[in-house]
């Protein structure tokens, strides 16, 4: 299997991640992850990255290709993955369909933008794993505290409310119109685009959990 998750900030793209791939027993690939990782290790990349992410801009397109490239060739990607926070814009969905990438789903979780400020002002995250709370929706067993490892949790720079509404502007300009990229592709050419779903990401994570699997299913 191998999927496109496509979603506004805060859509719920990280939540349903973990249960997707426990299902298909795929590595999920977050690029916003991975950029957070080079920020946490002070690489070179994550120094260049930190900036242009607390700002709620996107990290331009040359970095992050090379960096999906070289994660999708590694040995746990050969049965499939799935792709959360990745394209976010034309430019990376071509280099995907240049290099040949046969992807089976786009599923589109689909929220309001006005629930999205509420959830994002209560997310907490486990770094090292990905792993999403919020301290209402979704909270941990323990307070603070990642229900696996114990570890604490974070809040996330680019989580304050200024920059979620710049995150939420880039979204639209730049994100958004992958939403009519992959489905007019899929109406177009059945056979070697992706299959489009879309569904809502409101209510219990466990009731869109089941909307995905269902989608994913047809
Ligand atoms: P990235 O990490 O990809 O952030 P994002 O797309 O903005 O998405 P989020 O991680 O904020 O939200 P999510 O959809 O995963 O929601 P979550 O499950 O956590 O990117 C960060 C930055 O990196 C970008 O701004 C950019 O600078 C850079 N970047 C990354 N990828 C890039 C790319 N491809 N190109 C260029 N730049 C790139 O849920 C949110 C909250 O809601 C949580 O608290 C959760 O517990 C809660 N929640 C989840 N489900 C529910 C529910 N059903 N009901 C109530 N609450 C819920
Ligand atoms: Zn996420």
């Amino acid at each position: 299997m191998r999927l496109i998750l496509l979603g506004a900030p805060g859509a719920g793209k990280g939540t349903q991640a973990t249960f997707i791939c426990q299902k298909y027993g795929i590595p999920q690939i977050s690029t916003g992850d991975m950029l957070r990782a080079a920020v946490k290790a002070g690489t070179p990349l994550g120094l260049q990255a930190k900036a242009v992410m607390d700002s709620g801009a996107l990290v331009s397109d040359d970095i992050i290709i090379g960096l999906v490239k070289e994660r999708i060739a590694q040995p746990d990607c050969a049965q499939g993955f799935l792709f959360d926070g990745f394209p976010r814009t034309i430019p990376q969905a071509d280099a995907m369909k240049d290099a040949g990438v046969k992807l089976d789903y786009v599923l589109e979780i689909d929220v309001p933008f006005d629930a999205i400020i509420e959830r994002m002002s209560g997310r907490r995250s486990h770094p090292a794993s990905g792993r999403t709370y919020h301290v209402k929706f979704n909270p941990p067993k323990v307070a603070g505290q990642d229900d696996v490892t114990g570890e604490p949790l974070i809040q996330r720079d680019d989580d304050k409310e200024e920059t979620v509404k710049k995150r939420l502007e880039v979204y639209d300009a730049q994100t958004r119109p992958l939403v009519d990229y992959y489905s007019q592709w899929a109406a177009k050419d059945g056979t070697s685009a992706p299959k489009y779903r879309k569904i809502s990401g409101t209510g219990s994570v466990e009731d869109i959990t089941a909307r995905a699997f269902e989608a994913l299913a047809r």
